[in-house]
């Protein structure tokens, strides 16, 4: 396993709208894919990582979520699709590929989503909550689309100065070579 370096905002792969992955033809290279992305979000403490966040063209993600007093629940949706929305909220959300920034994003309050999982069956999945927003933040990813895109006009307009600050110094983040103390807050 190891860590992979994360991609930043500006970064062409987060704008680009990933592949489809063809299940059969990677099935092979798929555990230590998914092994090195849930190690690297772990070291980060994400909640979700998209393939294009380490650089790699391919629809896939992993998510974790961690509800109070519950195991943490781990999920990997491969060739994901929202097929169902309904209702709306109004939440914080941070993103690795912005380190640091946070900014509140409009989202449907419950999802359906259609994927195939990391055993390459498909799976359905009914999230509201936490977990529908991580889901349509990591669809989002794989349709090159990041959470700042979703903020309206006015408030990117807002940030882009403070971005266009923080680009150069979030392109040299390496997280792959980064020891793990630094990340202690
Ligand atoms: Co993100």
């Amino acid at each position: 396993m190891a860590i992979r370096r994360i991609c930043k905002y500006g970064e062409k792969i987060l704008a680009k709208k990933t592949k489809k992955v063809d299940f059969g033809a990677f099935r092979k290279e798929l555990p230590a894919l998914l092994a090195d992305m849930f190690e690297t979000m772990d070291f980060v403490g994400g909640a979700g990582l998209a393939a294009n966040q380490v650089g790699l063209d391919l629809r896939l993600a992993v998510i974790k979520i961690q509800r109070e007093g519950e195991e943490p629940l781990s999920i990997v949706i491969i060739n994901p699709e929202i097929v169902e929305k309904s209702g709306s909220m109004y939440e914080e959300e941070g993103c690795l590929s912005f380190p640091g920034l946070f900014a509140r994003v409009r989202r449907a309050a419950k999802v359906k989503v259609r994927a195939i999982n990391e055993k390459g069956l498909p799976i359905e999945i009914n999230a509201e909550g936490l977990f529908a927003k991580a889901l349509q933040h990591e669809v989002d990813h794989l349709d090159g689309v990041t959470f700042v895109d979703r903020l309206p006009l006015i408030s990117r307009l807002k940030l882009k100065p403070a971005l266009m600050k923080l680009k150069p110094q979030w392109k040299k983040l390496d997280e792959s070579k980064m020891p793990p103390e630094k990340l202690q807050p």
